[in-house]
């Protein structure tokens, strides 16, 4: 790995063994980009992928060179409004009321390692050797604000880590209109878009276009990263598929409003971007002070998306993801919410505790209700003191006989928020973000507590703190049910309104912050109605997320899978829950509920007493097979292998890292009958190793098992012989594949 500057040829070379980065200092002072893509040679000189030509209808820079127009030279980080008439990275509204920059080269320095940035999640390194940081420092003369690009490419991947630093150096305040953490000109539009969209319940579903000339886009400006789109897209090209080809994933490690966009022009260069959604953005920069943007990373892989993921995967799991339980096997718990509901008293609860621990559960989690008023979702949020109806002995006394019980204790916060019928409402009703004079829009009965305010977060500090010096405390969830409106807060003057819903952000990752450092060894699940803030910006300070609100395993499937192009396993909440499903009253049968929960944390998300004696005999066998297997599940390499955005199947598989074990999930939506033979081609196995699928018995070496495939058809074929058990709808096998010595 190495980060070169040319010094004749103004150009700078970032390399490792997988990708080269390739972009000079241009004639008028500004970054051009020259290359993006698989690693090549270095030398001195590259300036020639600088094309430029005389093209007519071009405004130009200089009156003596037609051929030197901003609007058709692929650049780093371009401004509004000279000679380039595409999307900007930045823009820069001044005093005069001009938005018209022109930054210029002064200076570059590179680092070992990655520096932190501050106030803000972000991948890192351990080991300064890790990673490289290119820093390049780049001036406007007319307001003297300055824009430090930073890169950090990292020893062990394809990866790329960006943000940008703004600085006025000036005597005047200028205001940060658009501040993207990354641009990237490409030298053509020929990709397929992929992105992950959806809705509540309805996360990470794979959609994928062509591009087209002009903008298409994904973000956010709920205020939070949303159910409707994750800050993740992948270009690839359109012979890539999982296991050969070209791809870029572009990750945004944010959990506020965002924009990715691409924008493809007459002569198809692809300029693509990422950072916060400037719609809902402005930043006052006044003498003196400092913006820094959220990371951006790139990942550029010539080995299929598979590639790209465990890319990611490992990336994020490893060098983004912190603390105790970075690399510890997720606890299997018990959540009591689609159990009870708000319906619960301290007796219910230590029942359905005890129930879990007999089948082998690890910790028990008290989701919403048990604080304040709370009988139902309209009163109590903002309150975090146990309510004494129901727990008596308060949240202190429940944690003890939880832990008596054997098992762990955790807790569900929705910290942001509050009830308007609550004592913190009532005692603080102006902590809210709410527009003066404007009505004041609910979402589920709650209002959004104004973060961007030190005192409202130490407040929430306080109680949230209090409970876990005072209780045994080992897990939180952290929720957050509702997107923000009205965005305002009295305490900022007018002129800086633009910055909340940033300074918001900023405040949650405070809070964060604060108490994972103050309480190292609890295990946070981050939750926002399911995945309404599921991103890289949460992994930083919660190494798991609830993924959905849907946990019918069929729609887990395709949940889990989209969710997989960029998330690792181990940050996958994933839950068994009732038949018929709560979200879509579907029966599916125990065991796949199971196969599909076991690629995640797992857990149980329903009262185990309710279920049969043989039913909770299988719930038992389920979790001993999770102990077993929870490593491989967690830190393994995770292959997808079929989409079930595709047909009636879906695969995947897991492979330790010493590749001696292999759990290959198959999955079929919707039986047939008397259907066609099928198999499943393995991946990432070791050819020459034989393997023991121990479901069959029968051996099978790497190569087969990866070329020829493994076996998958259905032995009943419609006909149930005698002794057989039938294969129905919803139907699914877990592979257990052991390598044996040959
Ligand atoms: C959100 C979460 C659920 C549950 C409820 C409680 O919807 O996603 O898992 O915690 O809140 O109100």
């Amino acid at each position: 790995m190495s980060i070169v500057y040319h010094e004749s040829s103004k150009i700078f070379h970032l390399y490792n063994e997988t990708v080269s980065y390739l972009m000079m200092v241009m004639k008028n002072g500004h970054l051009g980009q020259l290359y993006y893509g698989k690693r090549i040679r270095d030398k001195e000189d590259f300036s020639y992928f600088l094309e430029t030509c005389e093209r007519p209808m071009t405004s130009c820079v200089y009156d003596d060179d037609r051929t030197f127009s901003l609007e058709h030279i692929r650049q780093e980080y371009p401004v509004f409004g000279t000679t380039d008439y595409r999307q900007p990275a930045v823009e820069i509204r001044q005093e005069n009321g001009s938005r018209i920059s022109d930054f210029q080269y002064c200076s570059y320095r590179i680092e070992k390692g990655k520096p932190k940035l501050s106030g803000l999640p972000a991948t890192y390194t351990e080991d300064e050797n890790e990673a490289e940081t290119l820093k390049v420092l780049l001036e406007d003369a007319v307001t003297n604000v300055q824009a430090e690009l930073s890169y950090t490419i990292f020893e062990k991947y394809g990866a790329l880590a960006r943000s940008v630093r703004f600085f006025n150096g000036g005597e005047r305040p200028v205001r940060l209109s658009r501040a993207m953490s990354l641009s990237l000109d490409l030298p053509d539009s020929g990709y397929v878009w992929q992105q992950l969209s959806g809705c509540w319940a309805r996360e990470c579903h794979i959609h994928n276009r062509s591009l087209e000339p002009g903008i298409q886009s994904v973000g956010s400006m709920r205020g939070n990263s949303s159910h409707e789109h994750n800050p993740f897209l992948v270009l690839k090209r359109p012979s890539t598929d999982e296991r050969q080809g070209e791809a870029i994933g572009l990750s945004l490690v944010y959990s506020g409003n965002f924009r990715i966009q691409a924008e493809v022009d007459a002569h198809d260069t692809l300029r693509v971007m990422a950072g916060i959604d400037p719609e809902t953005f402005e930043w006052k920069l006044e003498e003196g002070e400092s913006f820094q943007t959220p990371e951006a990373v790139m990942l550029y892989t010539d080995r299929g998306l598979n590639h790209l993921s465990q890319s990611f995967h490992k990336l994020y799991r490893t060098r983004l993801a912190r603390g105790y339980w970075r690399d510890r096997a997720r606890p299997i718990l018990n959540n009591n919410w689609e159990a009870t509901y708000f319906d619960f008293t301290e007796e219910r609860l230590l029942k359905i505790a005890s129930g879990a621990k007999a089948c082998g559960v690890e910790l028990f989690v008290l989701d919403d209700g048990w604080f304040g008023e709370r009988s139902s979702d309209r009163a109590g949020l903002g309150d975090w003191k146990a309510n004494k109806n129901r727990l008596p002995g308060g949240i202190t006394s429940l944690a003890d006989k939880i832990e008596a019980l054997g098992l762990k204790f955790g807790l569900w916060f929705e910290p942001e928020m509050v009830n308007r019928d609550s004592d913190f409402y009532r005692s603080h009703p102006d902590w809210i973000l709410a527009t003066p004079d404007r009505h004041k829009s609910q979402g589920r009965y709650q209002y959004v507590l104004d973060f961007s305010r030190k005192e409202v977060v130490e407040a929430v500090y306080e109680q949230m703190a209090k409970l876990l010096r005072e209780a045994k405390i080992s897990y939180i969830k952290w929720d957050m049910n509702r997107s923000i409106t009205e965005c305002y807060s009295p305490a900022w003057p007018a002129d800086r309104q633009g910055e909340i819903y940033h300074r918001y952000i900023l405040g949650v990752y405070a809070l964060y912050e604060r108490l994972t450092e103050e309480f190292p060894k609890v295990l946070f699940e981050s939750c926002a109605s399911g995945g309404g803030r599921f991103d890289p910006g949460m992994l930083f300070y919660a190494p798991q997320g609830w993924l959905s609100d849907n946990s019918d395993a069929m729609e887990r499937l395709k949940i889990q899978y989209g969710a997989s192009l960029c998330y690792p396993i181990s940050s996958m909440g994933t839950h068994v829950s009732a038949t018929p499903n709560h979200q879509v009253y579907r029966n599916t049968p125990l065991h796949t509920r199971g196969n599909v929960a076991y690629f995640g944390t797992f857990g149980y998300e329903l009262d185990l007493n309710g279920l049969s004696e043989e039913e909770r005999q299988e719930v038992k066998e389920q979790i001993a097979f999770m102990k077993n297997y929870r490593e491989v599940l967690q830190f393994g390499t995770f292959y997808r292998l079929k989409s079930p955005f595709e047909g009636n199947e879906a695969a995947w598989m897991v492979v330790s890292n010493d590749k001696k074990t292999a759990l290959v999930g198959w999955y079929r939506i919707l039986n047939d009958v008397n259907g066609r033979y099928t198999r499943l081609r393995l991946s990432g196995l070791e050819p020459e190793v034989c393997y023991r699928n121990v479901r069959t018995g029968t051996c099978h070496f790497g190569d087969e098992l990866m070329y020829a495939g493994l076996i998958t058809s259905d032995e009943t074929a419609g006909q149930v012989s005698a002794g057989a058990k039938p294969c129905a709808d919803f139907e699914s096998r877990i592979y257990v594949l052991e390598g044996i010595e040959p």
